[in-house]
């Protein structure tokens, strides 16, 4: 099958483009009208503020084309993250392909919760299970200088863009990358604290439609209802972590009485889930006795 011609855009004004574009996009995206400013703003290589403040301006056709065929790719479900080879997380810029997960607003709570439970303990040693992008490693890292961060992933692929995120943010020095499926290549260590934003999604699950059909299914589905590397983890962790030291795990939002019993099942201790910005339960953390 060929790909649709671009959709055609009558406007060459940054005000009457945007209108346009929002009214195309409303059908498959939710921000519809910050995806088509993300998007301006690339193909005029301007920030955001530039297009509010010369909304009148009209752009080059060239430019006009470019902003077409990112509006084409986005109408096809792309994500923005992808179509642009970045996203934003937490203070960072990160450089994302379809190799790895676009990190989620959501999981800025895991990484809160974590230099929360850190913040009493000098050069912590933590491990990043997942690693995908960097995102948590990273933000951890750069929120704590003299922590140490082991970041693995099973994806050589996932692990090419984090590394090179580490660099691109300066955050080299800290970080250590390995490819391990879970724990099985982790050299017999105990950390302080590990945290992980497994694939939790059930393989039949109705959400695997729309954009995130784009993500790696390797980030996104896990067996049994999306409970078996939440489940792996917890039962493998207390080799890996200090008489005291903290898990946390991000869930799916009707997971978290599950990951609670399977942490209570291992006999883990003050098990806790916490909500994000959406007010539902997405990370469940517990102490290791
Ligand atoms: C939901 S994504 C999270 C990515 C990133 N930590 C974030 O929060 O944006 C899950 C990650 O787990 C990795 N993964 C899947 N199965 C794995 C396994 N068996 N061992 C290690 N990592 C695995 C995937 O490659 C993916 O990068």
């Amino acid at each position: 099958m060929t790909n649709p011609s671009p959709p055609f855009f009558t406007y060459f004004s940054i005000k009457g483009l945007l209108t346009e574009a929002r009214q195309k996009l409303a059908d498959v995206s939710g921000s519809a009208a910050l995806d088509a400013e993300l998007l301006l703003a690339e193909c005029l290589g301007k920030s955001q503020t530039y297009l509010h403040t010369w909304p009148e301006k009209n752009v080059t056709a060239r430019q006009k084309e470019c902003f077409q065929k990112l509006i084409q790719k986005r109408l096809e479900d792309y994500p923005v993250a992808y179509i642009l080879g970045k996203k934003a997380f937490w203070t960072l810029d990160l450089r994302v392909t379809t190799d790895v997960l676009v990190p989620r607003p959501e999981t800025e709570l895991l990484v809160e919760t974590a230099l929360q439970k850190i913040s009493n303990t000098e050069k912590p040693q933590i491990l990043d299970l997942g690693t995908g992008s960097g995102a948590i490693a990273l933000a951890i890292a750069s929120e704590r200088p003299d922590a140490i961060v082991c970041a693995s992933d099973s994806s050589q692929a996932a692990l090419k863009i984090a590394e090179y995120n580490a660099r691109k943010n300066g955050l080299d020095a800290q970080l250590r990358f390995i490819q391990s499926n879970w724990f099985s290549n982790i050299k017999p260590q105990r950390f302080d604290l590990i945290v992980s934003n497994p694939p939790y999604i059930a393989p039949d699950d109705p959400h695997l439609q729309g954009s995130i059909r784009h993500e790696p299914q390797l980030a996104l589905t896990a067996a049994n209802s999306g409970m078996a590397d939440i489940e792996l983890i917890i039962a493998n962790a207390p080799d890996f972590l200090k008489t005291n030291a903290w898990i946390i795990l991000e869930h799916g939002y009707d997971q978290a009485k599950k990951t609670q019993q399977l942490f209570s099942q291992h006999h883990y201790k003050e098990i806790e889930s916490r909500k994000d910005l959406n007010n539902l339960l997405r990370i469940t953390l517990a102490c290791r006795i």
